[in-house]
């Protein structure tokens, strides 16, 4: 009997369980995604754009290493960030996501594209001394800003 009854509240327990998992909804976890991958891009970029104002002491090795690393991000597939619906009208308070962004794409793509080749010609000159930082980091400022203003909702 204590058997049986300890069964049927595991049985009852995992029939809870399993349908309150599969019902989170997966276009949360990509906008988390997402956003997540923005964080990367803001974290690396900082003190790149410290150096160049002069914020913070110029650092060769560490502005090669933070350019490389938004070099790397370039290289994630990040397709499955974006799925259509996952936009602000539909999920106001999680993302600031434009429905824009799937409403006029591949537009978006252009922006991205702008930014790719921005970040490729910072990754290849940050280490080389302040003057060659600041020459490159307008434009991937520019670009990180121009997509925002055109596919974001800012507060
Ligand atoms: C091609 C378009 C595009 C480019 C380029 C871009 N972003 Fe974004 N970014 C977005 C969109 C769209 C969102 C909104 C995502 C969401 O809320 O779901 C966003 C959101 C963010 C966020 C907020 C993330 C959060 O936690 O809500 C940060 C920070 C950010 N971007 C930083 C950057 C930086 C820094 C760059 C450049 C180095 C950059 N972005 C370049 C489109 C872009």
């Amino acid at each position: 009997m204590r058997i049986a009854s300890k069964l049927f509240f595991l049985i009852i327990g995992l029939a809870l369980a399993v349908p309150g998992f599969a019902a989170k909804d997966p276009l949360k976890n990509a906008m988390k995604a997402r956003q997540g991958e923005m964080q990367l891009r803001a974290f690396n970029v900082g003190p790149l754009f410290a150096m160049a104002k002069g914020k913070i002491d110029y650092d060769a090795a560490m502005a090669n290493k933070l350019a490389g690393n938004l070099k790397l991000l370039l290289d994630l597939d990040t397709s499955r960030h974006w799925p259509k619906g996952s936009d602000i009208d539909n999920y106001m308070g999680d993302t600031t996501a434009l429905p824009k962004i799937w409403t006029t794409y591949p537009e978006i793509g252009e922006y991205g594209k702008k930014y790719a080749t921005a970040v490729n010609e910072l990754a290849a000159e940050a280490g080389n001394g302040v003057d060659a930082l600041k020459s490159k980091i307008g434009a991937v400022g520019k670009s990180c800003k121009g997509c925002h203003d055109e596919f974001r909702e800012m507060q």
